[in-house]
């Protein structure tokens, strides 16, 4: 623990935890005001872009070649030298540990090197706080994040303070996306390649299988349209139909999305009478149009306020990380230079030990 900061304070961010090379700085001002000065993202597409998705050995390895540079490019771009931190911020999983451990330890040696406070960042707490990044978004809010890796709805009260109320059983909804648009032959990432594909095409073209109808809880299932979605891909020719087939795949994610954020919407206003009601979606899938759209319209319908980071803060960055660090820094908490890589970290630890969605054995979402 280190004391609790009243002046402005700027932080190092760093981002390893998949295939993007990111490093930011982040000034925090006494009033809680988040300010971006640097935020550079250094992919791996083209490096993995051969193999239909991200290769683990290869992301490590390639963390370890730039992590460095991108984080003196953050620093210059923002005109500060190590010297001028007052804290470093890297993500500590959940992720791929191979590449967690690459920001993570360039983390600590900075932090060593120059003697400042180390926070080793959730990176789903990350994304909780992106829609915070030069907006005035006030705790607390309710949280759909969906990326890659994770699908989840969080009831956010504050730093650190998160209560899950639902996840995903199986698939992620990007991961769907990814897989959906890989088995159409589109190229990596697919979430992108699909929702360009999509603009034009009819929506009720393709009839999806619709999932978890008869549940009463706000947890996510894609798998069996991700089957569906690949079966169908097999038998369609022509632009025309693959664009139906697009825009029918985006719509069913879309909607399971919207609902099951509407029945979270209903449980957490009844939990939070007489307050201020806000809806905020963050994570890589955050960046579609289509699926910003019906949410929005959800929560309008709910009487909630609505909020997404601005694009470049949707897919992974480090502008995110340094936030959440900033974040903890301000109300006194640091983590010591031996903290772990993790490559599975649930953000409600107790709600994902008490009932978790995956049994031992089974592969599912990371968190
Ligand atoms: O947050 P993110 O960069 O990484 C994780 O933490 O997983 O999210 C990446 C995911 C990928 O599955 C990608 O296909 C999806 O977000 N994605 C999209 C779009 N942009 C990124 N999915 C649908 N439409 C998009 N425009
Ligand atoms: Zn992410």
């Amino acid at each position: 623990m280190t004391a609790p900061h009243t002046v402005p304070q700027l932080v190092l961010g760093l981002e390893t935890s998949c295939d993007e090379t990111a490093a930011a700085v982040v000034r925090r001002h006494a009033d809680g005001r988040a300010e971006v000065l640097s935020s550079v993202v250094g992919s791996q597409i083209a490096e993995h872009a051969p193999f239909g998705g991200v290769v683990p050995e290869i992301a490590a390895r390639a963390h370890v070649e730039s992590i460095e540079a991108i984080a003196e490019a953050a620093l210059t771009e923002a005109g500060v030298g190590y010297g001028d931190l007052s804290g470093v911020a890297a993500t500590a999983g959940p992720g791929l540990v191979g590449g967690v451990m690459v920001g993570l330890s360039f983390g600590k040696a900075v932090a060593l090197a120059r003697g400042l406070p180390l926070v080793a960042v959730n990176h789903l707490e990350g994304h909780a706080v992106s829609a915070r990044l030069g907006a005035d978004l006030p705790y607390p809010f309710l949280l759909l994040l969906v990326s890659g890796g994770h699908c989840q709805l969080l009831s956010v009260d504050g730093v650190g303070a998160c209560r899950r109320l639902g996840s995903t059983i199986d698939d992620a909804a990007g991961e769907a996306f990814d897989k959906i648009a890989k088995a159409m032959g589109l190229p990596y990432p697919g979430g992108p390649a699909l929702e360009t594909l999509a603009q034009g095409g009819d929506p009720a073209g393709f009839e999806l299988p619709r999932m978890l109808l008869g549940r009463k809880d706000c947890d996510f299932s894609f798998s069996g349209l991700k089957t569906a979605a690949a079966r169908l891909a097999e038998g369609v020719a022509g632009e025309a139909a693959r664009r139906d087939l697009a825009a029918s795949v985006q719509a069913a994610i879309a909607a399971q999305l919207a609902e099951k954020s509407d029945r979270a919407m209903k449980a957490y206003a009844g939990e939070h009478e007489g307050r201020s009601l806000r809806f905020v979606v963050a994570g890589g899938v955050a960046a579609n149009r289509t699926v910003r759209a019906v949410l929005e319209q959800a929560a309008r319908k709910n009487g909630f306020s609505f909020a997404a980071p601005p694009l470049a803060y949707c897919t992974d960055n480090a502008a995110m990380i340094a936030l959440a660090g900033a974040e903890r820094l301000a109300v006194g908490i640091s983590d010591p230079l031996d903290a772990v890589a993790r490559p599975r970290w649930p953000l409600d630890e107790a709600a994902a030990t008490a009932s978790p969605t995956h049994k031992a054995g089974r592969k599912g979402a990371k968190a």
